[in-house]
C-alpha cells in the first residue's frame, strides 16, 4: 500500500515545496553504520560496544552485534536494494576494528570486505559516502585509555591515513565522525553507552579528544583524498525552554551551549563557548597550543542529523532539566515529531557561522511495525519522511545550501542500548532469518525516486 499523499499531490510530483530538491543534484540516500548491521564480529577485533554488550543491564533485550543484520554476508543483496529502491547514495560506516590489526598495521581481509563494496556501489551508480568513526572503537585503544587518551586522536589519524590510501578514489564522501556528542555524552557522562563512564569532566576530555581526531582526520583526507568531499556528521536539536520564564530561557540556552554549540562552534570559530569559562575547574578540558587550529580545519560539507527538539527548564542545583514530551505525537524512542526544529536549527546555524554546503546524514522514526503476509504497512513512517523533506525544502527556501538528505536508516537494526526492539528501517529485517521485506514506507520513498528520475529525464 501507499501513501496517497507521500510527495506526491494531486498526482503532481512535488519535493514537499520546491524544485531545488527535485534536480537530480540533489542527492537522496540511505544510511546505516558497521556495529548496527555488519555483524561477522569473529572476523575482526573486538570494539568497545562488544565489551558494553556484555555487561549486565546495559541493552535493554540483551542483545549484541555479534551476528546483527549479517550484512557482512549479505552486503551484496543490500546494495541491490538500495539501487533497486532508486537511491543516489549510501552512507555508511568502516569499523576501524575490522580494518586494522592490534600492531597498527591493515587488515586485508577487512580492507577487501570495504574495497568489494565500494566498487559494486559505483558500479551500480550509488555514491558512496563513508563515515570513518561510527562509535566502534577497538577495545585494545580503550584499554590504553580510549578518548581520555590524546594518543586515541593520533591513532585515529592513522588508521584514515591507511585507509584512505587503501580505498583510492572509490569514496565520494567522507566524514570523519558522527556525532562526537552521542560518543562523549552518552558514552563518558550518562554511561548509557560504550563505554559506560559517568563523569561530566571525563566528557568534556573524551569530546576535545574526539574533535582533535576530527582536525588531524580531516589534514590526511585533504591529502590523501582531494577528490572526495570531506566533513563531518553532527546532531543538533533545538532546545526550547519549557516556560516563557527567565530561568527556563536561560536554561535552555544552557542546554544549547553543552549539545550543539560545543560541537560546532570549535570547527567555525576555533573555540569553544564562553560557557567554558563557567565550568568547574575539574570539567575544563585539557587543550594544548595549536588544537583549536587543528579542529577548526575547513570542511568540504556539514552532516547534520535531526531526529527531534529538546525541553528544558530549570532545576534546582542543575542548570537544565529535560522535559519529557506529554501530549504530543512521540515515536518509539520517546522522542517528539517535531520537524519544525529542522529549519529552526539550520537556518540559526547559518546565521551564526559561515557553513559549508550541508547533507542531512540521518533523519527518520522508531516505530511499531508488524510484518503481516510479508508486508509492513508503516503510513506513519511515510508521513514522518514527507513533513521532514518539506522541512528540509523550507531551510532551502530559507537560504541554507543543502545538497543532500539520508533517510536513517536502510533497515532495522540494533538501535544500541535500546537492541533490536526499536526499528527505523525503511526494509523491515527478520532477525531470526535475515529476510528483508521492503515496507510500504520504503515503497513509497522508490515510486517517488524513480518518478522524479523519470520526471527530470
Ligand atoms: C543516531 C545514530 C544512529 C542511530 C540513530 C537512531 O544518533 O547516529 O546510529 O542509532 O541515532
Amino acid at each position: 500500500m501507499y501513501f496517497p499523499g507521500f510527495l506526491l499531490i494531486e498526482g503532481k510530483l512535488i519535493v514537499p515545496g520546491g524544485s531545488a530538491m527535485l534536480s537530480q543534484d540533489f542527492i537522496f540516500g540511505v544510511a546505516t553504520s558497521s556495529f548496527q548491521i555488519e555483524g561477522a564480529a569473529d572476523r575482526r577485533l573486538p570494539s568497545i560496544w562488544d565489551t558494553f554488550c556484555e555487561k549486565h543491564g546495559k541493552i535493554r533485550d540483551a542483545s549484541d552485534g555479534s551476528i546483527a543484520c549479517d550484512h557482512y554476508h549479505l552486503w551484496r543483496e543490500d546494495v541491490d536494494l538500495i539501487a533497486s529502491l532508486g537511491f543516489d547514495a549510501y552512507r555508511f560506516s568502516i569499523s576501524w576494528p575490522r580494518v586494522m590489526t592490534e600492531d597498527g598495521s591493515l587488515n586485508p581481509e577487512g580492507i577487501r570486505f570495504y574495497v568489494d563494496l565500494l566498487d559494486r556501489l559505483n558500479e551500480k551508480g550509488v555514491k558512496p559516502f563513508v563515515t570513518l568513526y561510527h562509535w566502534d572503537l577497538p577495545q585494545h585503544l580503550e584499554d590504553a585509555g580510549g578518548w581520555l587518551s590524546r594518543e586515541t586522536a593520533y591513532r585515529f589519524r592513522d588508521y584514515v591515513d591507511l585507509v584512505t590510501r587503501a580505498f583510492g578514489d572509490r569514496v565520494h564522501s567522507y566524514a570523519t565522525l558522527n556525532e562526537p556528542l552521542c560518543s562523549a555524552f552518552f558514552g563518558y557522562e550518562t554511561g548509557t553507552h560504550a563505554p559506560g563512564f559517568k563523569d561530566r569532566a571525563l566528557a568534556k576530555q573524551a569530546a576535545h579528544h574526539l574533535l582533535l581526531a576530527h582536525g588531524l582526520a580531516m589534514g590526511v583526507l585533504e591529502q590523501n583524498s582531494p577528490g572526495s568531499i570531506n566533513g563531518i556528521v553532527l546532531n543538533f536539536s533545538p532546545c526550547h525552554p519549557a516556560t516563557e520564564s527567565e530561568a527556563d530561557r536561560v536554561a535552555a540556552q544552557t542546554a544549547d551551549d553543552e549539545f550543539n554549540q560545543w560541537y560546532v562552534k570549535p570547527l567555525f570559530d576555533g573555540c569553544y563557548p564562553d560557557s567554558i569559562d563557567s565550568l568547574p575547574e575539574r570539567e575544563v578540558p585539557k587543550v594544548e597550543d595549536g588544537d583549536m587550529e587543528i579542529i577548526s580545519h575547513p570542511l568540504d560539507f556539514l552532516g547534520v542529523n535531526y531526529y527531534t527538539r529538546s525541553v528544558f527548564r530549570a532545576g534546582p542545583g542543575q542548570a537544565f532539566v529535560p522535559v519529557k514530551p506529554v501530549n504530543v505525537p512521540i515515536t518509539e524512542m520517546g522522542w517528539e515529531v517535531y520537524p519544525g526544529g529542522l529549519p529552526e536549527i539550520l537556518t540559526a546555524l547559518n546565521e551564526k557561522y559561515s557553513l559549508p554546503p550541508v547533507y542531512i546524514t540521518e533523519n527518520g522514526a522508531a516505530l511499531p511495525d508488524t510484518l503481516k503476509d510479508c508486508e509492513v504497512d508503516d503510513p506513519e513512517r511515510g508521513y514522518y519522511f514527507q513533513d521532514h523533506l518539506e522541512a528540509v525544502n523550507q531551510s532551502i527556501e530559507k537560504g541554507v545550501d543543502i545538497r543532500g538528505y539520508f533517510a536513517w536508516s536502510l533497515m532495522d537494526n540494533f538501535e544500541w542500548a535500546e537492541g533490536y526492539r526499536k526499528r527505523f528501517g525503511l526494509v523491515h529485517v527478520d532477525f531470526e532469518t535475515q529476510r528483508r521485506t521492503i515496507k510500504a514506507s520504503g515503497k513509497a520513498f522508490g515510486e517517488f525516486l524513480a518518478r522524479r528520475r523519470a520526471e527530470a529525464a
